[in-house]
């Protein structure tokens, strides 16, 4: 059941922060905390809405981060609504939005960098130079000044939760992290800020990318193992709507490296082009069970 809270208390700076976490702890509550980029929609208010339901307390940041984009029209372009997240985060259960300034978050003398390695090279880190870096230090960050119990990261961006899980595990950050699945439209189309740049006649090519990801699931279902039948599936799909594609791959769930069988629990990852719009997608595919 959505319990919008009553209050949502917006914090701009680090010791802001820390004085409204600290008097949630002092009531003997518990934290939860929802990293965004803002330009809320219905994936992330599941996100909090999961918080929610778990722990007592939600923070939500909202944090355009510069160094994780390596294409500044994207950064220029990326959709900024904070009025209008803030009452989203309120209706989903958030108590503490964080919205801060780039010196909050990057201050004077900030010279750290978290480099994750080999998996941040591959797929979106082979596409988006420096993007995994730059995520993964501002996370770091986040994750250091919320000091929640438990991080909620959405299932869409598979690659960047696997490296989330990666680097609080390095780093030994005593927070636990939670995958929330994807959410999507009605139609197939996985939610995504980027989607409110799609015009109508995008928006419809869009769909290629849910059919073609949806078509390999039933393959996977059926007992198809090719990595490059699978993959097939979604490159056909994605050629009827002429869609420039970056990467479709079959992937193993942990290293994101790529594999050339379903014989262990994979993930199927596809980024392409819609117009000037990039969208990511993926499924998550097990091989089927052969029944003797
Ligand atoms: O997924 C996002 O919106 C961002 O990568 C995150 C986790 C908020 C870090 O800036």
């Amino acid at each position: 059941m959505l319990v919008p809270s009553s209050t949502l208390t917006v914090v701009r700076t680090a010791t802001e922060l820390r004085r409204a976490v600290d008097s949630a702890r002092a009531l003997g509550q518990r934290v939860g905390f929802v990293p965004t980029m803002g330009a809320l929609h219905a994936g992330h208010a599941t996100l909090i809405q999961a918080a929610a339901a778990d722990l007592d307390a939600v923070v939500v940041s909202i944090f355009v981060n510069p160094t994780q984009f390596n294409d500044a029209s994207d950064l220029k372009n990326y959709p900024r609504t904070e009025a209008l997240d803030f009452e989203i985060a309120r209706q989903a259960g958030a108590t503490i939005a964080f919205a801060p300034s780039c010196d909050e978050i990057y201050p004077d003398g900030f010279a750290t960098t978290v480099r994750p390695g080999a998996i941040a090279e591959l797929l979106e880190g082979e596409h988006r130079p420096g993007h995994f870096d730059g995520m993964a230090t501002v996370v770091a960050r986040l994750l250091g000044l919320v000091r929640a119990d438990v991080a909620y990261f959405g299932r869409k961006d598979a690659q960047q939760l696997a490296i989330v899980e990666q680097i609080t595990r390095d780093l030994a950050i005593p927070t636990e992290i939670r995958g929330v699945d994807t959410v999507r439209e009605d139609d197939g189309l996985a939610m995504s800020s980027r989607n409110r740049r799609l015009d109508r006649a995008g928006r419809r090519r869009a769909l290629a990318i849910s059919r073609g990801l949806f078509a390999a699931q039933r393959l996977a279902d059926g007992g198809e193992r090719s990595a490059r039948t699978l993959e097939a599936a979604v490159l056909g799909e994605l050629a009827v709507q002429h869609l420039p594609v970056d990467y479709v791959s079959l992937v193993d769930a942990s290293t994101f490296r790529p594999v050339d069988a379903l014989d262990r629990p994979c993930v199927l990852a596809v980024a392409c082009h819609v117009g000037d719009v990039r969208l990511i997608d993926n499924v998550r595919l097990e091989p089927a069970l052969v029944v003797a």
